[in-house]
């Protein structure tokens, strides 16, 4: 894929450089170098998120699907975020329904619920409000991830599952994006026959959401 070529390119083109004499030059020596990890780090990205889709694509990934109650795998996912130095940039809530239960692997799942939030965290940059929420419904139990970020044009609303599509590729990129996240998010939803969407919040910004079938 070209999107490999870009920083295999660069990491090409600084070790030429350094090793052709930069390497002894004050300023540009640390420069390059700092240009070679950086694209290192994106290549290793990209190569990894390619890899899990090849593996999810396959047909080989492993699921292991049973009833779970989903607020606490919901609460685990995203830990993470609420640990970090950034918090008091954007708040994050929790609305599940009591005792909420669906029909999912715990790992694919607890996937999907992290990359919708570190999205919405990732493209909401002040004062972010992310909420997540779960619900029973006609169609099955409904998970989604608000946020009071730019949104998304309804345009984009199919485009934006496809292996790397980003809406500003730029701005992604600066971000450490790579476009393969909401693919991977299909692909695990797929294998657990479940669906996954995305449209506008009431909060101002994007919901994306996630459908498992209810089961019997
Ligand atoms: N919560 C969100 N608000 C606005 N745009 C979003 C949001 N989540 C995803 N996007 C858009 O969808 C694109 C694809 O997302 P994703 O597959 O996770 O790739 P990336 O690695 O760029 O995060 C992003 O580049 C961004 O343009
Ligand atoms: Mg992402």
């Amino acid at each position: 894929s070209h999107e490999l070529k870009t920083p295999m390119a660069i990491i090409q083109a600084h070790a030429e450089a350094l090793s052709e004499g930069a390497f002894h030059d004050e300023v540009m020596g640390p420069k390059f170098v700092d240009a070679l990890l950086r694209n290192s780090e994106r290549l290793n990205t990209i190569v990894s998120s390619m890899l899990e889709l090849a593996h999810l694509e396959s047909g080989t990934y492993d699921l292991f699907l049973s009833m779970y109650e989903i607020e606490p795998l919901i609460e685990n996912s995203i830990e993470l975020f609420q640990d970090t130095d950034f918090e008091h940039s954007y708040q994050i809530t929790i609305d599940v329904e009591k005792d909420l239960k669906a029909y999912i692997d715990v790992q694919a799942f607890s996937h999907i619920v992290h990359n919708f939030v570190e999205n919405a965290i990732k493209y909401t940059s002040r004062k972010g409000i992310i909420r997540v929420k779960g619900k029973q419904t006609d169609d099955g139990v409904r998970v989604s991830v608000e946020d009071n970020g730019p949104g998304i044009e309804s345009k984009y609303f199919s485009r934006i599952f496809e292996r790397f599509f980003r809406i500003d590729k730029g701005r992604a990129r600066d971000e450490g994006g790579t476009g393969l996240g909401l693919s991977i998010v299909r692909n695990m939803a797929d294998a657990m026959g479940a669906q996954v969407g995305v449209c506008n919040s009431e909060l101002g910004g994007a919901e994306f959401w996630c459908l498992f079938p209810n089961v019997h």
